[in-house]
């Protein structure tokens, strides 16, 4: 049985795309099977693992090569995921993004069903992996929707600054109502703290206001700031391909660990 993970937050740039590439990687290298699923119009997990989002750019020598087919097609109902998915690396596949997903909102408005269209794709395939692992737009529209209906576990990565929470009562509504809806067993696997920095008293100070919110639902595992893991991408590469003895590579280690101990 698959792991199915979905990396939620609807506040930008905490941490999610970092988390679903790295958090995927470490689960690969562990010698699991693992499906990234990239379901944010600004395609930046594709890009990240060396994949193009498909926009209408030209393609030129610096980019990455651009993928035929893409997560807009499932939704949009006429590609089978199968025929999406890219096999990146050794127990490593990935369903890229594609810039048309910013319209999908209101281009699937009108159909029945809508938020139920990437958890019906799925399920036809999920159980060919160990673990799918899913990276959520900044947005709490139907793309999250469709994740939050399709996955059993929630991550909320929170960046230890001012303003953590923000944000984050909205969102576990919308987890509590997709429970009600869609997806009675859906759970928050955890809470991730991520971009911290212990030598700033405000992180530490941030990072005991959410220890005392969510309690045990906080991992133990932290991803501290790491100058390795905001590189990386820009190589299209995991941590452990770019610097695999980085405290990024550290940190996404232990957290694959305490994940498959969950
Ligand atoms: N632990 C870290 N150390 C240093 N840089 C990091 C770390 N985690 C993420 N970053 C960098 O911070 C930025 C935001 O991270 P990321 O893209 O993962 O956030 P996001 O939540 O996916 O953003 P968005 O909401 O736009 O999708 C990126 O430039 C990323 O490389
Ligand atoms: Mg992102």
């Amino acid at each position: 049985m698959a792991l199915v993970i979905g990396v939620v937050n609807q506040k930008g740039g905490v941490g999610k795309t970092t988390t679903t590439a790295n958090l995927g990687a470490a689960i690969a290298e562990l010698g699991k099977r693992v499906l990234l699923i990239d379901i944010d119009a600004q395609s930046n997990l594709s890009t990240h693992l060396g994949i193009s989002g498909k926009d209408d750019l030209q393609e030129s020598p610096e980019r990455p090569p651009v993928p035929e087919f893409t997560i807009y097609d499932v939704l949009k109902g006429t590609k089978q995921i199968k025929d999406v998915i890219i096999h990146r690396s050794k127990n490593l596949d990935l369903v890229p993004s594609s810039l048309l997903l910013s319209a999908a909102d209101l281009e699937l408005g009108g159909v029945v069903g809508r938020e139920l269209i990437l958890k019906r794709a799925l399920d036809k395939i999920k159980n060919d992996y160990d673990a799918v692992l899913i990276d959520c737009p900044p947005a709490l529209g139907l793309l999250s929707l469709n994740a939050l209906a399709a996955v059993e576990r929630v991550v909320i990565p929170v960046q230890s600054e001012y303003l953590a929470l923000h944000g984050v009562r909205q969102l576990l509504d919308t987890i509590d109502q997709v429970r009600g809806i869609y997806n009675p067993s859906l759970i928050v696997g955890g809470v991730l703290i991520c971009l911290h920095d212990n030598r700033k008293r405000l992180a530490r100070v941030v990072s005991d206001t959410i220890r005392a919110y969510f309690g045990d639902l906080v991992f133990d595992t932290v991803v501290r700031t790491n100058v390795s893991l905001a590189e990386a991408p820009a190589s299209g590469q995991s941590i452990f391909e770019y610097s695999p003895k980085s405290s990024g590579a550290e940190d996404y280690a232990a957290l694959a660990k305490e994940v498959l101990n969950d």
